[in-house]
């Protein structure tokens, strides 16, 4: 249950929003004054609080800053009846998530606080997100294929050449956009990933080229877009086999002249970016279907550099599995080891998410693997979850056991936890419900 920490001196409206916030499963916390809040503020961490503005000698303002400085995560609500531009402007620049103008229906102080809810959790699902996916400094692998590719690499990366990076999924698409960035003279300035397959195609073009105001309903300012922003760096266009084709054209344009133009705007700047593009997909075969412009293949595809599958280069499963071991160990403060039969077990393995999966799975066993140690039978056990995982959100015999453990070493963190577990946040929800915690 989410605290909420609640100051009102009006004690009806107080006694009302308490009672409200106990009926859709919050944990209220009231107080009359500005004293009492900021004692349980500096009590306790409260990720919402929803203040009055005008209380006595002090104000929601204070409250406001208060909390923020224990915890800039916070969502501080404020409300009043005497809202003006100065106060609401003193609210916005405080960093209140949301102004309520007394009197209000509860319906919209619940809708408020959902609001702050949701983005509480986004946050922290980025962050969970962001952990995982450290911009990692290393590559893992010694196989001759991958020394194939630090070749290319050394080679490519002082160069202003476009590279075409193509491999299955988690191969390292990624990490090797981003080594090419680092060993660049673009080094110092931005590296930016724009995932073509998850955007709108309708959408694309702002993202990429900019939107001036009023460019269409909606567009209520300008819009810096990505190749603007990442002048002197790096775009790494991440799914390039999933432009459409009208959209093709525009950069094919694009890495001819090296110019955009934002949406609404009747004139073009100069801009200089290096762009490197990935694709999990053969698009030498679209290009075949018609799918895939031509002109387009040819200009991305100065450098091409393709990543085997993890399954092509088995000798480098040994060192990436000790270094995730190492990794995780020192993240969790575990000593987990894994035996000579875990290993060949990994090694037999054929990887289909490639080195993704495999530091997933190599996540999950430090923390999970019974006795801290990874055998045969703790791989053989992943591996089958992982398989029947694919479909659906079932957890093995000992699930609670597993719930409590990665639980205890991400220190209570959920997104974090049902990433490792694999299953959705709000699967862990319902399980941590039906175990009673
Ligand atoms: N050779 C490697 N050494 C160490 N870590 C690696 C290596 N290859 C990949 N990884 C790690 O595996 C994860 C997936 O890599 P990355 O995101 O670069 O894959 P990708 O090819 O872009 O995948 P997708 O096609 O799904 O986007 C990352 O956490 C990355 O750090
Ligand atoms: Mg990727």
């Amino acid at each position: 249950m989410l605290k909420v920490l609640i100051v009102e001196d009006d004690s009806s409206l107080r006694n009302t929003m308490t009672t409200v916030l106990e009926l859709e499963g919050y944990q209220p916390d009231a107080v009359a004054s500005t004293r009492e809040a900021l004692t349980k503020l500096s009590a306790q961490a409260y990720p919402i609080v929803v203040s009055d503005i005008y209380l006595d000698e002090r104000t929601g303002i204070d409250i406001l800053r208060e909390a923020r400085a224990q915890d800039p995560a916070c969502a501080v609500i404020l409300m009043s009846g005497r809202g003006s531009m100065e106060t609401v402007m003193a609210a916005t620049e405080g960093g209140a998530f949301d102004y309520l103008a007394k009197p209000f229906e509860m319906a919209q102080m619940i809708g408020a606080i959902r609001r702050a809810e949701q983005s509480l959790e986004e946050a922290n699902d980025d962050e969970a997100a962001s952990i995982d996916d450290l911009p990692d400094t290393e590559m893992i692998g010694s196989s001759a294929k991958m020394v194939e590719i630090y070749k290319t690499i050394s080679r490519v990366a002082p160069t202003d050449a476009t590279v075409l990076i193509e491999g299955e999924t988690g191969t390292g698409k990624e990490l090797i956009a981003r080594m090419l960035h680092r060993n660049s003279k673009r080094a110092h300035h931005p590296f930016v990933p724009v995932d073509c397959g998850s955007i709108a195609p309708t959408l694309l073009e702002s993202e990429l080229f900019g939107t001036l105001k009023g460019a269409y309903t909606g567009a209520d300012r300008d819009r810096m877009g990505v190749f603007e922003a990442a002048n002197n760096g790096t775009v790494f266009l991440d799914e390039i086999g999933d432009i459409e084709l009208g959209f093709q054209l525009k950069l094919l344009r694009f890495l001819q002249e090296r110019e955009v133009r934002p949406l609404g705007s009747p004139r073009s700047k100069k801009v200089d970016v290096r762009v490197i593009a990935a694709t999990n997909r053969y698009v030498q075969k679209m290009v075949e279907e018609g799918r895939f412009r031509e002109d387009l293949w040819y200009r991305l595809n100065v450098v091409r550099l393709t990543v085997p599958p993890l399954c092509e280069r088995p000798s480098d499963i040994a060192l990436l599995v000790h270094y995730f071991l190492r990794r995780y160990n020192a993240r969790y403060a575990f000593d987990t080891i894994i035996t000579e039969s875990g290993l060949k077990a990994m090694e037999n393995y054929s990887w289909p998410g490639n080195v993704r999966q495999l530091q997933h799975m190599m996540e999950r066993l430090t923390i999970l693997a019974p006795g801290s140690r990874i055998d045969e039978a703790a791989v053989r056990t992943a591996i089958q979850e992982t398989d029947s995982r694919d479909g659906g959100e079932t957890l093995a015999g000992t699930e609670a056991e597993q719930v409590r453990r990665v639980l205890a070493a991400t220190n209570g963190n959920k997104s974090r936890a049902a990433k490792i577990l694999g299953i959705e946040r709000k699967t862990l929800y319902r399980k941590l419900e039906r175990m009673g915690v």
